[in-house]
């Protein structure tokens, strides 16, 4: 990774998050990234940390070895399109815009070009991702080089490209809906007692601890909550009265009205 060179098209929140992460992760210097957007000047707080910046996205392709695109995708055509005469199988592309799939990537920039899809979630700022990746290229040293990308950036997984929707609905608005879960907790132990502030610091050190015990043990999470319902208490007592009021439920139900509404948007017809 040291000596590939990475530009990222579209320095927005996404394209941002990614070269900061890349720079805290050390594995990667301000001098490997190049990042464009049309207003470069918003650029200048990269630029200040050694990043090279600007509008000329032709430039940055011809410079790169992995392309990262992070435009909006209604923008993604247009400029896959300007750059296409630049690529070619020495360059990887990597998109990031939900909604696109590689079968119509791969049709405006020929088959030839190593593509890949990467849907992370904005925990990437923090080297928190959980990125998901799918590809047709069969290079193994190619995937490894975009798995190694993201892994400096969280955590990865391949996956058909057909559940880049379900991708995009359990990881990316997937910190959305566990940031609810955590406001309504705290909003709770406002109720019984404690100040919000602190009411914040215990639901989010208790959930991230949730989740590690999880990560950690491989255990279904049932497994972690026998061990905190003992017959007749306290916990139980809470766990079926939030099921009493929907509380999977309506966290299944919110998870499909979003997967619906993606893949309408992914087929339109
Ligand atoms: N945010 C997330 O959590 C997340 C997660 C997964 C995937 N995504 C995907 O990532 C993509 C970007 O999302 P975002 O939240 O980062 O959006 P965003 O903040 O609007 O960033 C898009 C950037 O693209 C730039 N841009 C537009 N046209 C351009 C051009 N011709 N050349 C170079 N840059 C151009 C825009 O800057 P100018 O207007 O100055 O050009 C803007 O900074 C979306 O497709 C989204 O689906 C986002």
């Amino acid at each position: 990774m040291k000596e590939k060179i990475i530009a990222i098209i579209g320095g927005g929140n996404l394209g941002t998050a990614i070269a900061e992460g890349l720079m805290i992760s050390g594995e990667v210097v301000p001098s490997q990234l190049i990042v464009t957007r049309r207003r470069s000047e918003l650029l200048h707080g990269l630029e200040l940390k050694g990043v090279k910046t600007g509008s000329d996205n032709l430039e940055a392709v011809s410079r790169g070895d992995i392309i990262l695109i992070a435009v909006k995708p209604y923008q993604v055509m247009e400029i896959l399109k300007s750059i296409k005469p630049l690529l070619d199988e020495s360059r990887i592309v990597i998109s990031l815009v939900a909604g696109v799939d590689l079968n119509e990537l791969g049709t405006v920039i020929g088959n030839n070009v190593p593509l890949f899809r990467a849907m992370p979630n904005t925990a990437i700022a923090l080297q928190e991702s959980m990125t998901l990746i799918s590809t047709n290229v069969k290079d193994e040293q190619q995937r490894k080089l975009v798995v190694d990308l993201f892994n400096k950036m969280g955590k990865t997984a391949i996956i058909p490209d057909e559940l880049m929707a379900a991708a995009t609905v359990l990881a990316a608005c997937g910190i959305a809906y566990a940031l609810r879960y955590i406001r309504a907790a705290m909003q709770g132990g406002v109720e019984i007692g404690f100040g919000a502030e602190l009411s914040q610091f215990i639901t989010a050190q208790t959930v991230m601890g949730a989740a590690r015990l999880v990560m950690e043990s491989g255990n279904h999470p049932e497994k972690e909550i026998d061990k905190v319902t003992t017959p007749r208490g306290i916990t139980i007592t809470g766990l079926n009265e939030m099921e009493n009021k929907g509380f999977s439920a309506s966290l299944i139900q919110g998870l499909l009205a979003s997967y619906k509404k993606v893949e309408k948007l992914e087929n339109p017809g």
